[in-house]
C-alpha cells in the first residue's frame, strides 16, 4: 500500500514576528518543515507534498535541493480541510498522512502507529489528553467510547469544551475517502473554514471506522505559534537527543546545557562538559574529551582527543592523541596530525600539522604545510597575506621556530631548521643551521632619561 505523505505550510505565523516564514524558523538549527519532511521520508512515503502559501518562494528555495518534494499552492488559507484538497492532485492512491510543517517533533514511530491503524480503510487520528484542552478540536466519543466526530473550540458546546481528549491534527486516511468527501466540507461553522477534522462525521456517516491512537509523548504532536513556544520545544529537543547519546555511552556533565545541531558519530566513553555546541557533522573516535564552553562544527576528533574550555574549531580534522585549548582557534580546512599540542591563543587555519608537532601559545599558522615534530614557539606568525593574495608557509620535520618569529610567505623551512627568536624570515631558511634575521647588536644608552610627567599649571 503506497503512503502519500502530506505536509500542511501554509499559515503566516503572524506570531512569530519574524520576516522568517514560520515553517523555516529552526529548531536545532534545522528549519521546522525540514523535521517534519525527515520524519516522512522515515516512512517511506512513495510521495511527498508541502502545501505552502505565505512566503512561499522562500519557504520553496530553502527545500531546492530536495526533489522528492512535491509542492502544492494555497493561494487563500480557507482552512485545513481546503489545504488538504490541495495536495490531492500530487498525489497517488493509498493513504494519505496529514503532517504539519509547524509540529517538528513528531516521530516516525509514533506515525508508523498511526498508520498500523489505519490499515488501508480506516481514519486513524492522533488525539492526546491534556489538562488544559483550551484551543484545540475536542474528540466526541459516543456512549460506547467510539469517536464520532470532532468539534473545533470555536464550535464547541460548554459539555464538549469539558472533554479532555483533543484532536492533535495528525490524521491518516485513505485517499479514496478524502477524494470523496473533502469536496462536499462546509465552511458554515464559527470561523468560515473549510476544516479536515468534519471528515471524521463523514466517516462515521458512512460507515468507515475511525480509530483514535493516543500520543504517549505529548510534546510530539506539539505545534509553535511564537517564539516562545519554538523555544520550548528546542529544549525537548535537545533532551531527546541528549539521552540518545547517554544511552549510548556518551558522559554530559549537564544534558540540559548541551546543544547537538546535526549529528554525531562516537566511539566509548566521550565526555562533555557543559555549554558545549555541536554543529553540522562531528566524529568522536574513542575517549574523547570536551571541555566547557567548546564549539565544534563538521570537525573530527581521533581517539583520545581533549579539547580544552572555549576552544573552537570547525571544519577540521584532528588526529588522536592531539591536544587543544583552552582558547584555541582551528578555522576551515586544518588537518591536524596525531598528538599534536596546541595551546592557548592559537590561530590556525588552512593548515596541515605533522604528527607531534606543538605550537603551545599565541600563534597564527594560516595557509601552511608543517611537518613533524615540530616546535612553534610563542607569538610565531605565518604572514600570509600580501594585501591582494595568500601564499603558502612550509616548515619541515623536526625545525624550530623561535619565539615572536615571522615567516613572510612563500616561503620555505626545511627539516631541522632553527629559526632564531625575533626572526623575520622573507627567504627560505636551510636545514641543519641557525637562520637569524634581527638587528645585530643589543646597545644599552647608560645615563638615558625616563622621560617625565608634565605638570600643568
Ligand atoms: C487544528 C485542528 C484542531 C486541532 C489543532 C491542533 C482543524 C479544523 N482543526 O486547529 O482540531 O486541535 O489543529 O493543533 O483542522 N493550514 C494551512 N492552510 C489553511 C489552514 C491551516 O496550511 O488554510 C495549516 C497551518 O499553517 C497550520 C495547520 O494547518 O500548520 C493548522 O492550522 P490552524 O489554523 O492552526 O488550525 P487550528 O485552529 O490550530
Ligand atoms: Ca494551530
Amino acid at each position: 500500500m503506497s503512503l502519500n505523505v502530506i505536509i500542511l505550510a501554509a499559515g503566516q505565523g503572524k506570531r512569530m514576528n519574524s520576516k522568517l516564514p514560520k515553517v523555516l524558523q529552526p529548531i536545532a538549527g534545522m528549519p521546522m518543515l525540514g523535521h517534519v519532511v525527515e520524519a516522512g521520508r522515515a516512512l517511506s512515503a512513495e510521495r511527498m507534498v508541502v502545501v505552502y502559501g505565505h512566503g512561499g518562494e522562500q519557504v520553496k528555495a530553502a527545500f531546492a535541493r530536495q526533489p522528492d518534494i512535491r509542492w502544492a499552492h494555497q493561494a487563500e488559507q480557507l482552512g485545513t480541510g481546503h489545504a488538504v484538497a490541495q495536495a490531492l492532485p500530487d498525489c497517488s492512491e493509498g493513504v494519505a498522512l496529514i503532517l504539519y510543517g509547524d509540529c517538528p517533533l513528531i516521530t516516525a514511530s509514533t506515525l508508523q502507529t498511526l498508520l498500523a491503524a489505519a490499515g488501508d480503510n480506516k481514519l486513524a487520528v492522533l488525539t492526546a489528553v491534556m489538562d488544559n484542552p483550551t484551543g484545540y478540536g475536542r474528540m466526541v466519543r459516543d456512549s460506547a467510547g467510539q469517536i464520532v466526530r470532532i468539534v473545533e473550540q470555536k464550535d464547541a458546546s460548554d459539555a464538549e469544551k469539558a472533554i479532555r481528549e483533543i484532536n492533535t491534527g495528525f490524521i491518516a486516511a485513505p485517499l479514496t475517502y478524502l477524494r470523496e468527501w473533502l469536496p462536499r466540507l462546509k465552511n458554515a461553522n464559527a470561523q468560515g473554514e473549510y476544516y479536515l477534522t468534519d471528515v471524521i462525521a463523514m466517516a462515521v456517516e458512512n460507515g468507515v471506522a475511525v480509530t483514535g491512537v493516543i500520543a504517549a509523548d505529548v510534546w510530539e504532536p506539539a505545534g509553535v505559534n511564537d517564539k516562545r513556544q519554538l523555544a520550548e520545544l528546542e529544549r525537548v529537543y535537545q533532551r531527546r537527543q541528549a539521552d540518545k547519546l547517554l544511552a549510548g555511552g556518551v558522559t554530559l556533565l549537564d544534558p540540559s546545557r548541551f546543544d547537538l545541531r546535526g549529528t554525531v558519530e562516537h566511539g566509548q566513553d566521550v565526555e562533555i562538559d557543559v555549554n558545549v555546541i555541536l554543529e553540522g557533522k562531528i566524529k568522536f573516535g574513542n575517549g574523547v574529551k570536551i571541555g566547557p564552553n567548546v564549539y565544534l562544527k563538521n570537525a573530527t576528533l581521533g581517539d583520545g582527543v581533549v579539547v580544552k574550555a572555549n576552544t573552537v574549531i570547525e571544519d577540521s580534522i584532528v588526529g588522536a592523541g592531539s591536544d587543544l585549548g583552552p582558547f584555541a582557534r582551528i578555522r576551515p580546512d586544518s588537518v591536524l596530525g596525531e598528538k599534536v599540542h596546541i595551546g592557548n591563543f592559537v590561530e590556525i587555519k588552512k593548515a596541515t600539522l605533522g604528527n607531534g608537532t606543538k605550537a603551545g601559545h599565541l600563534s597564527y599558522l594560516g595557509d601552511a604545510v608543517i611537518g613533524e615534530r615540530v616546535n612553534i614557539s610563542a607569538g610565531v606568525i605565518t604572514c600570509n597575506y600580501d594585501g591582494a593574495n595568500k601564499f603558502v608557509t612550509t616548515i619541515g620535520d623536526d625545525a624550530f621556530i623561535g619565539t615572536d618569529s615571522q615567516l613572510v610567505a612563500p616561503v620555505t623551512i626545511a627539516d631541522r631548521a632553527y629559526i632564531g627568536a625575533g626572526s623575520t624570515i622573507t627567504k627560505d631558511a636551510p636545514a641543519d643551521a641557525l637562520t637569524v634575521c634581527r638587528a645585530r647588536e643589543q646597545k644599552s644608552l647608560l645615563g638615558w632619561k625616563k622621560p617625565q610627567k608634565i605638570t600643568k599649571a
